[in-house]
């Protein structure tokens, strides 16, 4: 069992890492992580403060943000061993934490329920009202265009929907995952289709 006292540490320490970062990768989003994360172990059954702890931290070693550190995971390594988590516990968060990355893991299963609901509780985040919101803002902080009527134009912001966000649905790793899933996914193509009918002046 994982005491508060080092989850609480853990918020303290990813508010600090991500108090300049403004494209998404968030202390805000790494909350919310740990929420959605939280109440996705509860159901599924699997150890509540690993789960936490784990999405606390998964962001800290992320390539774009700490790019010295996400081979080894240097970061949350340092994190668990000044606050004395060791053992079994240690394995399981840093396996959840390597496991939850898109770019790096794609399809592949996670290999355990804890990282199965920090991966879930990730992606769900991309997806829905909140994951819409990201995507533009995204989109504002590298100078992309919201849409590109033509299609020539791959980055703009409409074009991830296709590219990323429609195909996070089928990519849950747990049954509550799905379950959240299925309702933000159809906010997200809501939101796609009101937003084409107003660009074509229908709406
Ligand atoms: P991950 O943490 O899975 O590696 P990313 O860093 O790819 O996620 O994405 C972080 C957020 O930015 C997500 O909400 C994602 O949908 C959004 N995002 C990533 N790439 C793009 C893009 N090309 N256009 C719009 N949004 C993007
Ligand atoms: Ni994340």
């Amino acid at each position: 069992m994982i005491e508060d006292a080092v989850l609480d540490a853990a918020e303290r320490y990813a508010q600090k890492f991500f108090a300049q970062d403004a494209s998404g990768h968030d202390w805000h989003h790494t909350m919310r992580v740990r929420r959605t994360a939280e109440r996705i172990a509860v159901e599924e059954g699997a150890d509540v403060s690993v789960v936490a702890l784990a999405a606390l931290l998964h962001d800290v070693d992320d390539a774009k943000l700490s790019p010295e550190t996400s081979g080894d995971l240097g970061n949350a390594r340092s994190f668990l061993a000044e606050q004395g988590v060791g053992g079994e516990e240690r394995d399981a968060v840093l396996t959840a934490i390597r496991e939850v990355s898109f770019s790096k893991n794609g399809a592949a299963k996670p290999s355990t329920l804890e990282s199965a609901c920090v991966r879930d509780a990730d992606r769900l985040d991309a997806i829905g009202a909140i994951g819409v919101a990201r995507a533009f803002a995204f989109g504002g902080v590298h100078g992309r265009a919201l849409h590109d009527p033509s299609g020539a134009d791959k980055t703009a912001t409409t074009d991830h929907f296709h590219e990323k966000l429609f195909k996070l649905k089928d990519l849950m790793c747990t049954g509550a995952g799905r379950r959240i899933a299925a309702h933000r996914d159809t906010v997200t193509r809501e939101f796609l289709d009101e937003f084409l009918r107003e660009w074509d002046g229908n709406a």
